[in-house]
Parts: C-alpha cells; structure tokens; sequence
C-alpha cells in the first residue's frame, strides 16, 4: 500500500520534470494579427505551468505588449521581419523572451507614464505595466540583431505542471 503511494509520488515527480525546462517557440512576422494568437498561447502555457487565472492573465498582457512593441517599434511592421517569442518553464519561474529584429533602444530613457506631463499621453504605457504584470523585466541589445525582452514570473515551490494530456480551461468569450 505505501508502495504503492510512493511509486506513484515518484511517477508523478518525474512526469513534472520532464515538462521542465522544455521550450516553445514561435517565430512569426510582424503583423498586428498574431497579437492575439501571441497572447492566448502565453495565457494557456502559463495555465499549464500551474499560474492561478489572474496570474497567467498579467503574464499574457505583459507578453502582448512586448510583442506589440517588438513589431511597431523594433520591426517598424515591415512583416517580413520576424519576431521570435520563446515561452520556457524552469524550475523556479515562467520565462518569456520576445525578440525582434529593429535598431534597439535605451530603454532607461523611456519616460516615466506616472509624471504629470505624460498623464495625457496616449502612448508610452507598455513598459510600465509590464514591470507591474511580471516579477522581473529585462531589455537586451543585441548589438545589430534587434532588441530582446526577458519577462519572468516566478512560480512558487512544489507546483507542478500541467500533467500531459490533462485540458487547459479556456477563457469564455
Ligand atoms: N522593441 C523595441 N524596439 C525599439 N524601441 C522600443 C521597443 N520597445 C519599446 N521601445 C521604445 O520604448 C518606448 C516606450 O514603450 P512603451 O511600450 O512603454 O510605450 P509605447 O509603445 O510608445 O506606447 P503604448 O505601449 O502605451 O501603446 C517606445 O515608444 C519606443 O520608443
Ligand atoms: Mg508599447
């Protein structure tokens, strides 16, 4: 009877390391349509990495600005420049990254959407609310080869994947 517990915690263990350190990856050209396709896969493998709904909700709106900014700022919506966004769950966190292929920029010189001259501004909130939506973000030159943008989420101790095959509750609507 223990035996048999222990055999099947010892299973269990070892499917939700198998499904660490895997990767996603999606490359895709740099057209406003895939934002939603971007964010829902974002939201659903957060989901699968065991994130509460409101949890993978933020990583997913973090993860749209990213690639929105990637296309309209990095690739300038030239669609034949691609983006790449790579999803991986490591041990202790959620990774995102979000490359492009533009010039790159100091993001220590955005401005800061809080200060009162900016209040009206229709634009320039992207960042702010990623560093709100995740616990972690990180801007990379990547010297000619465009801008990367790490997001990361941290994921508490002992929570384990989504087992194989077992459904993702889908958002309604
Ligand atoms: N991938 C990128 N490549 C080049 N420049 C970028 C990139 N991401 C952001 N930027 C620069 O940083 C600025 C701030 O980005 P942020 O997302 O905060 O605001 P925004 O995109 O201008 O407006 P919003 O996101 O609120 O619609 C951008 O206006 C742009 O100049
Ligand atoms: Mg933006």
């Amino acid at each position: 009877m223990r035996q048999d517990r222990l055999r099947r915690a010892r299973e269990q263990a070892a499917r939700g390391s198998r499904l660490v350190g895997k990767k996603v990856t999606l490359r895709l050209g740099s057209r406003i349509g895939y934002v939603d396709l971007v964010h829902e896969m974002a939201e659903d493998l957060a989901r699968w990495a065991r994130f509460p709904k409101p949890a993978a909700l933020n990583i997913a709106l973090a993860v749209r600005e990213a690639f929105i900014n990637a296309i309209k700022h990095g690739n300038r919506m030239d669609s034949s420049k691609s983006v790449e966004v790579q999803f991986e769950r490591r041990v202790d966190r959620f990774r995102v990254s979000v490359r492009d292929e533009g010039n790159g920029f100091d993001w220590r010189r955005t401005a800061d959407p809080r200060e009162e001259e900016n209040l009206f501004r229709p634009g320039g909130r992207g960042i702010f609310f990623m560093k709100h939506f995740v616990d972690h973000v990180a801007f990379l030159n990547r010297k000619g080869r465009g801008t990367e943008v790490v997001l990361e989420k941290r994921i508490q101790p002992n929570t384990r994947p989504l087992r194989d095959g077992q459904a993702i509750k889908r958002r309604k609507g």
